[in-house]
């Protein structure tokens, strides 16, 4: 049987003076498998034209849907209302990150200043000769080495990160950070479930190698 649910949405625009942080409440009814993607959606197109979030794929790809779901970060595309009994869910933009309006953050900026700051390419004076075959790479390395690349830098690791709230200059798991003080949020709430925690320990490994 369907229900009515109520989404309260935090609006607020930086750019406006006029602007006052507040929650503005809809109330909707719920559907077969709707997401918090297709709430907002019908939100914006029936009840509020205002409201601005951020979305590409809806399909848990482009990690652009980050959001504070009942005070955890969650990509909003992936979340289905009905894992929410009491049927209110509150949306508060992720924090760490410079709000745009409303839930709509910038993570993209934040991403590439994260990439400058840990240099994260391959550091090499060898030159590479486009014209011959890559050299190959076995298969169980090559998983161990690419594993990481499924991350869709959606934010979430770093709006969940306890160190980060702390320490402002942390740059979280997606860069993989010496500063982490492993209290796992970040691999508990990373939608692509990637092992974070160990990777960063075996940096560690590495850095303290290294002195
Ligand atoms: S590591 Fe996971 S939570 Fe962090 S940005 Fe990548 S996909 Fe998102
Ligand atoms: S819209 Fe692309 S991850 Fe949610």
């Amino acid at each position: 049987m369907s229900r009515t649910i109520t989404i309260r949405a935090m609006k607020y625009n930086p750019q406006s003076k006029l602007s006052k942080a507040h929650f503005a409440e809809y109330k909707l009814e719920e559907t077969d498998g709707m997401t918090l993607f297709i709430a907002l959606t019908k939100i914006r197109e029936t009840m509020d034209a205002d409201l601005s979030f951020d979305f590409v794929c809806r399909a848990g790809i482009c990690g652009s849907c980050g959001m504070m779901v009942n005070g955890k970060p969650a990509l909003a595309c992936r979340t289905l209302t009905k894992n929410f009994p009491g049927g209110v869910i509150q949306l508060m933009p992720m924090p760490a990150f410079k709000l745009l309006k409303d839930l709509s953050v910038d993570t993209g900026n934040w991403m590439n200043g994260m990439s400058k700051r840990v240099e994260s390419w391959i550091h090499t004076n060898h030159t590479v000769d486009i014209s011959k075959l890559e050299a190959p790479m076995e298969p169980k390395l090559a998983d161990e080495t690419f594993e990481l690349d499924r991350c869709i830098e959606c934010g979430i690791c770093v709006a969940a990160c306890g160190t980060k709230l702390m320490r402002p200059n942390f740059i979280g798991a997606v860069g993989l950070n010496f500063g982490c003080m492993s209290l796992v949020a970040c691999e508990d709430n990373c939608p692509k479930h990637l092992p974070l925690q160990s990777k960063i320990a075996y940096m560690r490994r590495k850095l303290v190698a290294l002195k």
